[in-house]
Parts: C-alpha cells; structure tokens; sequence
C-alpha cells in the first residue's frame, strides 16, 4: 500500500472513531455543543452568538479584561478561530476533551511565544547515557504522586520558561528519593541565573523567558553547587532582575544526569527507579486540551515545550478503539485551571508528540536543605 492510501485510511478512521466517541461521549456540554454542533453552519447568526455567549463566560471564568473595544473585538475573532481549532483537534484527537481553555483568546503563534520556551539545544558535556535497566516485574500503574516525590502544580505565567519548571521538577523528586524531604525548588534562579550555552551552536543558550534545556540546566546546577528553595528565590515570571543566586542557601544538589533512550520501558524503568523525569513534547495540542488521554493521530514531534513526566497508567480512557491502551502522567507549568489539575495524559505507545524523544534523568546529592 502506498503512503497515500494509508493516510487516507487513518484519516478515515479518525472521522469514523470521532463520530462514535460524540454519540456516546458524556463530556462536558458546552464543550460538545461548541466542537461537536455538526449541523450548525460554522458563520450562521446561531454560531457566532453561541461564540460570543462562550465568550462572556470564558473573560468572566478567567477574570479577562481588555484594554479598548479594538483589542476586544480581535480577541473575540481569536477566540472563535480557536474554537474552530479545538474542533478540529477534538475529530484528531477524540480520546480528549478540547475545547475553551484559559489560552483560547491567544493566537498559536502568542501561545508558543509566552507559555512554552523549549530550546533544542545540543546536549551538555555531563550528560551520560542512562545504563540499561531491567524491565521485568515493572507496576502497572505507577505515580510519583502516590509517593510523595512532586511538588504542587506550578505558573509559569507569560513567560517561556516551562525548561526551568521541568528541571525543577525532575530534582524535587529526586531530592525526595535522596534525602526523603520534598522541597520546592528556585525556578527564578534558573531564569536570572542560569545562561549555559550549547558549545557548537552560537547564541544557543538557556535564556529566561526566551526558552531553554533541561539538561543544560542540570549542568549549571551541578556546576554553581545547587538550587535554593522557591521561598528563599520566589518566581517572578520575568527575566529582567541580575541574578541573585545565594550559595549559603543551597537546598538541593545535583550529583548526575543521564539522558534515556527513546524506549518506553526504558522510560517507565527509569521513572520509576529515579523518580520524575524532564520530558520535551510537541505542546500544539495542549491549548485546547481539557482533559482526558490526549492520543492525537497525527502530531508533530519537533519538541516546543518542557514537562514533567510523574507517571503512567495501564488504561483507562473509553472509546472503544483505544481500550486498554497506556497512557504517561505529565505535571505542566501552568496552574492547575488548565488541564486536569494542572496534568495532562498523553497515550504510550508511539512516540505521540515527541513524548518519548527527549527524556532525561537526575541524580540528587544525599544532602538535606537546612
Ligand atoms: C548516576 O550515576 C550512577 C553511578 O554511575 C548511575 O548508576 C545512575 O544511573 C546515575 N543516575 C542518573 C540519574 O544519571
């Protein structure tokens, strides 16, 4: 079979498999009748109130204002293109929910300038490849959460700082595994602090609000010592401040990293061996994304934005074609009112928007913070 009928199979799956989860879908109700109003001619005097009605809703539920009457109208036509967006994620992607998420007045091009900031950068001269672990006898299902090893959901604000959330995260919990302390980490450090470069690449270096790299983040903190603790270095969300890094007060430590190759089971050891892990993902379906396992047919794998992978689950999400399948448990940085508390699912299995391209792991120092 050539490449073009087997796309045309898989896109005529999608619509066959979207229709079936609409009819026996019980999601939200506003969400169905905005992505799923199939016999509502898309700019009929019905559809644009309906937008306009979900409009009042969404600036009242997100506490949304705008400067002048222009800024409100281009929102309001923002705001509908992107309704038509999150329809059409909903028939790529029908395991999901999408729909009115607290980015939905923001062009795709403003959301992936002011809330992702992953720079795929070259790796770090410390990076070592993670040995291969044993696979056998892996849980099921398996949480970090369940352990105690992560920290409450994060902002990362309008800023592309989302690699600092990610690096914290991963030594939050390998902190924990250390030392048995949960400690909240300094992204604001990494943000004023932390300008490590790619050594081949000119200009390529982590950045503030302007992106960056995990791993090249793990390389500054081993090399100055250490992160101070979020209370001591709260988070601004800008990138304007020097840097106020304080030695003295050092609450975590990085003893090494490793990079994991892209194998699921490797990932899932890894995980489950050295707690939480800094994963890079394709994020264009995280705009809309309301909740359930996100598993879009067709998606990108050039990686935009950094996350936090805590766990996996065996199964767990209805349509019927996906029965059974596994999906990760990823911590995002941005407020637990986007996503499912501030987590997103994404199915296991295929790679599914980069998830599996570029994993990496730390090491904590056995040292507790005073
Ligand atoms: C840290 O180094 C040890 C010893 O070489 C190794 O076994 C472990 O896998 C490394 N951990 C990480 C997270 O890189």
């Amino acid at each position: 079979m050539d490449r073009f009928s087997l796309l045309f199979l898989l896109l005529s799956s999608v619509v066959a498999s979207a229709v079936v989860f609409d009819v026996n879908s019980d999601g939200d109700p506003l969400i169905r009748q905005v992505v799923s109003d199939g016999g509502v001619e898309e700019d009929s005097d019905d559809h644009l109130l309906n937008a306009e009605h979900h409009f009042t809703l969404f600036k009242s539920k997100y506490g949304k204002t705008y400067a002048s009457q222009e800024e409100h109208d281009y929102r309001l036509g923002v705001f509908k293109a992107n309704l038509r967006r999150a329809k059409r994620h909903q028939l790529l992607d029908p395991s999901a929910v999408h729909g009115v998420t607290k980015f939905s007045d923001l062009t795709p091009s403003e959301f992936r300038r002011q809330y992702l900031g992953l720079k795929p950068l070259k790796l770090p001269a410390d990076a070592q490849k993670a040995p291969i672990l044993p696979t056998d006898n892996l849980p099921d299902d398996f949480d970090w959460r369940d352990h105690g090893a992560v920290t409450g959901v994060k902002d990362q604000g309008s800023c592309g700082s989302c690699w600092s959330f990610s690096a914290t995260g991963a030594l939050e919990g390998a902190h924990y595994l250390a030392t048995g302390e949960l400690v909240s980490l300094s992204e604001q450090q990494l943000v004023d602090c932390d300008h490590e470069c790619d050594p081949q690449q000119y200009g390529a270096c982590d950045s503030g609000c302007n992106g960056g790299l995990m791993t090249s983040a793990f390389e500054y903190t081993l090399k100055v010592g250490g992160l101070e603790r979020e209370k001591d270095y709260p988070y601004i969300g800008n990138d304007r401040g020097p840097c106020k890094f304080d030695k003295t007060k050092i609450a975590a430590s990085v003893s090494n990293f490793s990079v994991i190759s892209v194998d699921e089971d490797q990932i899932a050891a890894n995980l489950v061996k050295h707690g939480p892990l800094a994963v890079g993902i394709n994020a264009v379906f995280m705009q809309t994304y309301m909740g359930g396992v996100s598993c879009p047919y067709i998606c990108f794998r050039t990686l935009d934005h950094g996350v936090l992978l805590v766990g996996y689950g065996a199964a767990g999400y209805s349509p019927i074609r996906f029965k059974d399948k596994p999906f990760w448990i990823i911590k995002n940085s941005w407020g637990a009112n986007w996503g499912e508390d501030g987590y997103y699912k994404i199915c296991r299995g295929r790679n599914v928007c980069g998830v599996d391209s570029m994993v990496s792991s730390v090491a904590a120092l056995h040292t507790k913070s005073q």
